[in-house]
Formats: C-alpha cells, structure tokens, sequence
C-alpha cells in the first residue's frame, strides 16, 4: 500500500512541478508550487514510515481527534472571516482603506468573495464537518467508518479552503457568487466531499441503533445536496489544462438559473439543513430534554428539503428569466415559512418544563437567540420574495441586512453555543473555563448583529425609496451618488457592529484555550448496545 501512495504522490509532485512552471497566471502558478511542495513532504513523511507496524484504529472509543480539530479549525476560520467582514465593511465607509500599495490584491472586490467563502465555507463548513462527526457517531454508537479517511477529509478540506482563498486574491474567480473557485480547486472539493459523504454514510450503515436520529437526516441531506448542487453549477471547460481560466457550459439566462438555483439551495442546505441538524442534537442535548415533537420533525425535514430545492428563482425577479419561473420561486418561498417555522418551534418547544435555563445557561441563551433569528430571517426571506416587495429590496442593502440576520444570528450563534458545548466534553473538563467571558460573548455579539441588521435594514428601505423617488414631472430626484453619501453614517454603524461581533469570538477563542490549555484529550467509549433496545441518543 505504502509504494502505490509513493507512486501516486511522486506523480502528483512531478506534475504540479510542471504546472508551476508552465502554468499562464499567477493564481496557477502558486497553486501548482504550493501542491508540489504538499506533495513532496508527504512522499518523503510515507517514505520514512514504509514498511513500519501501522496502528490499528480502537474500535472501542470514538474517533474524536479529528472533531477536535475541526473545532478548533472552525474558530482559526471564524475570527479570520469575521476579521475581512469588518475590514471591508470599513472599506464601503472609507474607499482610502483600499490602500494603493495593497493593490490589486485587497481591494474591495477581492476582499469579497474572500469573506464570503471564510464564513459560510470555512467557518461554517468545518462546524458542520466537525459537528457531524460527533454527532454521527454518538446516535449510531459506532466510530467512525474509514479508518483515516475522515482525517483526510478535514485536511482535504482544509486545502480546499486555503486554495479558494488564495485564488481570489491573486485574481483567478469563475465569477459565480458562492462558487467562486475555479475548475480544478471544484475537482479538488468534489473529491473531499465524496469523502465526506463516504465516511457519513458509512457510519449510518454500520450503526447500532433501531433508527437514524433526525439530526443524521439534515445532515446527510445537506451532504447530499451539496454534492449534487456544486457538480452542476461548476460544469466548465478548462481553457487550458495550464491555466485557471474556464467557460461556463450554460450560457445567458439558464447561467443565471443555473447559478440561483445553487445559490438559494446553498443557503437552504448548507446554511440552514446543516445547521439544522446541529440543533436537533444540540438543543435536546443543552437542554436535557428530548426533541418537543418527533412527529413535526418528520414533517419539518420532508417538506423543507422538497421546497427549498425549487426556491431559487426568486433571485432573479425581472430578469430576462420566464415570468412563470420566476413566480414558482415566490410561491415554493413564501410555502417555505411554514416547515421553516415548524423547525423553530421544534426547536424552542423543546426547552418546555426547562425554560429556567435561560436564565441561568449562558450556551443556552445563545441556542434560543440563534433559533429567534432564524425565524427572523425565514420571515423575512418569504417577505422579499414576494415580487412586489423584491422591486424595493433587491440591489439594496435591505438584502445584505437580510443575510446577516441569518448569518450572523443563526449560524453564528448556533455555532458559538456548539463550540461552548464541545470543547470541555472533548478536552475532559467539566465546563468552560469561564462561564462569564460566555455571557460577554453572548451580548457582545446580540448588539454587533442588532447593530449590523438595523442599520442595513434603515440604509436598505431608504436606498430602495431613493432611487424611486421622482418629482412632478417625473424626473428622478435623487442621483446614485447622492443614495451612497445618504448611506455613510450607516455603514459606520455597520462596521462597529462587525467590531463588537469579533471582539466577542475573540474572547470565546481566549476562552477555549484557557479550558484546553494542559487538558488531556479525551476518550469516549462506545457503549456495547444492542441494535433492537435502545432508543437512539
Ligand atoms: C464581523 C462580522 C461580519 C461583518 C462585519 C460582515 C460584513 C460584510 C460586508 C461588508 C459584506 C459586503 C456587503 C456588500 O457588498 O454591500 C458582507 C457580505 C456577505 N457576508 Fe458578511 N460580515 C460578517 C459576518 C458574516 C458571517 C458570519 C456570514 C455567514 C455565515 C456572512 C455572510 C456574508 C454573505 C453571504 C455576504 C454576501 C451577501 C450578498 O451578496 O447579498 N458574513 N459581509
Ligand atoms: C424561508 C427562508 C428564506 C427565504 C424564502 C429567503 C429569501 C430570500 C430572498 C427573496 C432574497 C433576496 C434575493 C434578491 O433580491 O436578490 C434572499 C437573499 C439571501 N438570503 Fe435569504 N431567505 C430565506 C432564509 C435565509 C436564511 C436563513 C439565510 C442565512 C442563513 C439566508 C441567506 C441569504 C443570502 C446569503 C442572500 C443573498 C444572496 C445574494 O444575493 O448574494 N436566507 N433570501
């Protein structure tokens, strides 16, 4: 086995080699070395371990070195999107924040997608990897399936990440919002992902329990459709094999369809089933009660996944796209408030007879505000969607005001609480260091989100009516430059409120350290179940 892996990485080695030195641009041209030198230092790591006794997995804990890792991976990513977040909220109130000496590579436009792939992918991401790998082992009590495959997914993933990353700021974008990465970053993940999925489905399908618990559902729904979602929107044709450049297969309206189609769902399957499935262990887990309604999570989970799918044309609302596509986005959005709230209130009923918690549970606290966002923002999503009120949001900063709601309220802080929740269970403390820099958090973060959301709903409505505004004859009153200057005072407010939500994760990463600090990690056994007896976790 060791001479097949030396085989394939000398392989690797020397073509990136090749790519490094014949390749057309900048972006190529770095990740090609950066691949050689990855490549290289793992043949030489395997070359000095051939031939020596492997160890074997114990089958009788659980694999938890890797969700360790993945917990920390999700703070590094956090703070780091958070960090380009306020920067560039800054560089929206002051342009000179584009320093001339940075340029091209941290102007606004590559600052971006920066952030956007930081949080969602890689703060995101690595929470819900992280997360699923606790969660998929403790309701099948089983280790994980694949040996050291699932190391390979968070290292693969990892390279993912730092690949997209790289890529945006020395210029190499397919121009795809949420899919920015170019062709053969895209091959890299799918690969990853399949992985993944391999290493989910394997531990499913080996289980000890009578039932799938319906966390392992949106989990393995969020898998799924991601694979099927990043396959189609990133079909391209490579203009050289040496180049990052490539052509879209879809081309006009049916790009933009296409397009849509995996950006609603990434929102709906990556931002919300995924996280979901966080709160279906979590919640009933903080709170020391089951699940409030096994019946509505049923329902919940069938009609969610059959309605976001068809969602996504309400992006392009008067567009080029079909008038009748673009009101089955509306309708299949506005249906999607109900299974949306359903989920909420499965969440928040199960605090029933626990209510107290609130009160005295800093993590807790942070579990029911992640759930009250996200009922904010599935409100207020099926409201934008309506065509009538999209013809004053869309192009404003209602929208971006929209997406943080969700974003920062809902995966933010359902985050920050799994993180509070995991980190002394895997490093064999009782609790988190401090139970106070908790709370700290807690409001630092509600009023950078209250501050965020506010001023960019204010900034959004007044924009949209600006630009509308016309006088006695028609003409309109207001020119753009007049609705940007209209919206300075509010993008300083934003900017603060992205201060306050760092500062907070700051101190849950000072946080984290001081309970890991000289802890052991810590082992679970998997407990000897009968597959017929026991309920699932
Ligand atoms: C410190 C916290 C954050 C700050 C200050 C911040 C700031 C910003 C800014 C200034 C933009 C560009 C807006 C524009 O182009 O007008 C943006 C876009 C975006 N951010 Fe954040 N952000 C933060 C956290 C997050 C988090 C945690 C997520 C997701 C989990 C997120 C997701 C997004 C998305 C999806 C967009 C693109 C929105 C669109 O195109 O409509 N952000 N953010
Ligand atoms: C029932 C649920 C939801 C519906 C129907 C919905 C609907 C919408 C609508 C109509 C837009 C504006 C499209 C436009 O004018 O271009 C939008 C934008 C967006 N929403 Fe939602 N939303 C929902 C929930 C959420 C949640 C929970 C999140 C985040 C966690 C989220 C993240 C986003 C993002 C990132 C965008 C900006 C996309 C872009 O233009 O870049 N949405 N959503």
């Amino acid at each position: 086995m060791d001479y097949v892996k030396l085989i394939a990485l000398g392989i690797v080695a020397f073509f990136a080699a090749l790519a490094a030195s014949w390749g057309h641009d900048l972006a190529y041209q770095v990740h090609a070395f950066l691949i050689m030198v990855i490549a290289f230092a793992m043949f030489i790591w395997v070359l000095r371990n051939t031939d020596e006794a492997k160890p074997t997995a114990d089958q009788t804990s659980y694999s938890d070195g890797v969700v360790r890792y993945g917990v920390i991976a999700t703070a590094f990513w956090g703070i780091a999107g958070f960090l380009v977040g306020t920067l560039i909220a800054f560089q929206l109130a002051f342009p000179v924040l584009n320093f001339e000496w940075a340029q091209p590579y941290a102007n606004f436009g590559r600052l971006r997608p920066l952030h956007t792939s930081a949080v969602i992918f890689a703060f995101g991401g690595n929470a819900l990897i992280a997360t699923s790998f606790y969660v998929v082992q403790r309701t099948s009590a089983v280790r994980l399936w694949g040996w050291n495959t699932a190391w390979f997914v968070f290292w693969g993933y990892q390279l993912f990440i730092v690949l997209a990353a790289t890529g945006y700021l020395l210029g190499a974008t397919q121009s795809k919002e949420y899919a920015e990465p170019e062709w053969y970053v895209d091959i890299w993940l799918t690969i990853v992902w399949l992985a993944y999925l391999a290493v989910f489905l394997g531990t499913i399908i080996r289980r000890r329990e009578k039932h799938i618990y319906v966390a392992n559902w949106f989990y393995l729904a969020f898998i799924i459709t991601v694979a099927m979602l990043h396959l189609v929107n990133n079909i391209s044709i490579p203009v050289s094999i040496w180049g990052s450049k490539s052509v879209q297969l879809f081309s006009g309206v049916q790009d933009a369809m296409t397009q849509w189609w995996y950006g609603h769902n990434a929102v709906g399957f990556f931002l919300t089933a995924g996280f979901l499935g966080m709160m279906y262990y979590f919640v009933p887990k903080q709170a020391e009660r089951p699940v409030y309604s096994y019946k509505l999570s049923i329902i919940h989970f069938w009609s969610l996944i059959f309605l976001y799918i068809w969602a996504g044309p309400h992006h392009l609302h008067y567009t080029a796209l079909p008038d009748w596509a673009s009101t089955l986005g509306m309708v299949f959005s506005i249906v999607l408030w109900m299974p949306s709230w359903g989920g909420m209130i499965n969440g928040l009923m199960t605090l029933q007879g626990a209510w107290d918690k609130l009160r005295t549970d800093p993590i807790m606290r942070m579990f029911v505000l992640s759930l009250g966002f996200y009922g904010m923002s599935t409100f207020e999503g099926p409201m934008m969607s309506i065509r009538a009120v999209n013809s004053l949001s869309h192009y404003t900063d209602w929208t971006i005001g929209h997406v943080h709601s969700g974003a920062l309220g809902w995966n933010g802080m359902i985050t920050f609480a799994c993180l509070y929740f995991l980190t002394p269970k895997l490093w064999g403390r009782k609790q988190m260091y401090s139970m106070s820099a908790i709370n700290w958090h807690f409001w630092l973060a509600t009023l950078g989100i209250v501050l965020y959301a506010a001023s960019m709903w204010v900034t959004g409505i007044m924009e949209g009516l600006m630009w509308r505004e016309v006088d006695d004859q028609g003409f309109l009153v207001n020119s753009f430059a007049d609705t940007v200057s209209a919206k300075f005072p509010m993008y300083v407010v934003r900017g603060l409120g992205g201060v306050m939500f760092l500062s907070g994760a700051l101190i849950m990463c000072w946080n984290m350290w001081m309970t890991i600090r000289g802890a052991d990690p810590a082992t679970t056994s998997v407990p000897n179940r009968n597959p017929n007896a026991v309920p699932a976790e």
